[in-house]
């Protein structure tokens, strides 16, 4: 008999579930089976690509990114999840930053693209609340960035998307 726990939890607004699942099913499957949000994508499954990361709002306003490769979904009972669907407004406006990776041709095939965006839009976020030195960006992109894997090797136009949005905008920030 397979053991099940019982999920609820916010995604992209809106609460989802209860639901029962499996307590061995990933965060990623449920996302894509239960959930029919495919954007969240399975890479190597075992925790290295970071392809599948999805945005995780904590209660205090700080927020992190998340595996759901290695994460089962009963680990995000409770949480308030932001997928790659949740980033565009209710017309379909791209983010910022969904934007800038079109501008730059950021990606190819784009398997990689919403653990990067994911990644990148935290990563921003948190600079709206702590800036950094404009002469620091280019090193805090690589390093906020620096694992996720991208097949097609198309690290060069994400990082130059990330940094040029953030060099763009003066509250993300400071001389120096
Ligand atoms: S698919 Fe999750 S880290 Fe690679
Ligand atoms: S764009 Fe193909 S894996 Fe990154």
């Amino acid at each position: 008999m397979v053991k099940t726990t019982r999920v609820e939890m916010v995604v992209n607004g809106r609460t989802v579930g209860p639901s029962d699942v499996p307590d061995t099913l990933p965060m990623v499957d449920y996302l894509n089976d239960y959930l029919g949000l495919t954007g969240t994508k399975f890479g190597c499954g075992i925790g290295v690509c970071h392809a599948c990361v999805v945005i995780v709002d904590n209660p205090d306003g700080s927020s992190q990114t998340m595996r759901t490769c290695i994460n089962s979904a009963a680990t995000f009972a409770g949480k308030s999840v932001r997928t790659i669907e949740g980033h565009a407004n209710s017309e379909g406006k791209l983010s910022p930053l969904q934007q800038a990776f079109v501008d730059n041709f950021a990606f190819q095939c784009g398997y990689c693209t919403s653990g990067f965006l994911n990644e990148a839009t935290r990563f921003v976020e948190a600079l709206e609340k702590s800036p950094i030195p404009k002469s620091s960006v280019e090193d805090a992109v690589e390093n906020a960035l620096g694992k996720h894997l991208c097949r097609c090797t198309g690290y060069f136009r994400y990082y130059a998307a990330v940094r040029d949005l953030i060099l763009a905008n003066p509250n993300l920030t400071v001389d120096g």
